[in-house]
């Protein structure tokens, strides 16, 4: 828990410097900063309550248990397609016509998967419960999706 907490402090100082946001520490994660279409990717309210929470211990450790084969990314590709871009838009920019009105508003997803400080865990959290915590339109799925199609979606955010 500690552990996850402080990655989450640590980590997006560096992605920060290399991604030149410019600002430091104290300019991160305020709601509405960050996650629009056309702005940087990713959630800042997700981000600065990750900071603040850490993510959930039920899932900080887990690791996907499927490989990223082709089959399994193409899986969780048709699943984004039916589930998700309507509001981060077909390619992930967070820019689909349902979205269009949300504050905040659906995260750019495109190189989310790619920072240090986006766990397994903590791409399996947003899909299973969503805004919940956060009290962000982002929907949970742990009801309508099974085990197995959040780790396909988890592999295929991991490819945008
Ligand atoms: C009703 C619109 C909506 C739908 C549908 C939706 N999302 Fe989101 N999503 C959001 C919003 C709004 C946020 C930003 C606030 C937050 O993080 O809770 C978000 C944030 C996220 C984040 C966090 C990104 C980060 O940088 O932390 C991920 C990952 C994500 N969504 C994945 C998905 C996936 C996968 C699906 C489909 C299974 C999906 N979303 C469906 C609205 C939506």
């Amino acid at each position: 828990m500690v552990g996850i907490a402080l990655a989450g402090l640590l980590l997006p100082a560096a992605g920060d410097a290399q991604m030149g946001y410019g600002g430091g520490p104290g300019m991160m994660g305020g709601p509405g900063m960050m996650g629009g279409p056309g702005m940087m990717g990713g959630s800042g309210v997700r981000r600065a309550f990750v900071m603040r929470h850490g993510v959930d211990a039920k899932y900080a450790a887990m690791a996907s248990p499927l490989p990223p084969t082709a089959a399994s990314i193409q899986a969780g590709r048709k699943l984004y397609e039916q589930n998700c871009a309507a509001c981060h838009g077909p390619t992930g920019l967070g820019n689909g016509p349902a979205g269009a009105n949300l504050n905040p508003p659906p995260a750019n997803l495109v190189g989310v998967g790619r920072m240090p400080m986006i766990t397994d865990g903590y791409l399996y959290w947003t899909i299973a419960e969503g805004g919940t915590q956060l009290g962000t339109a982002m929907p949970l799925f742990e009801g309508s999706l099974g085990d197995k199609q959040i780790w396909e979606l988890v592999l295929f955010l991991r490819s945008l």
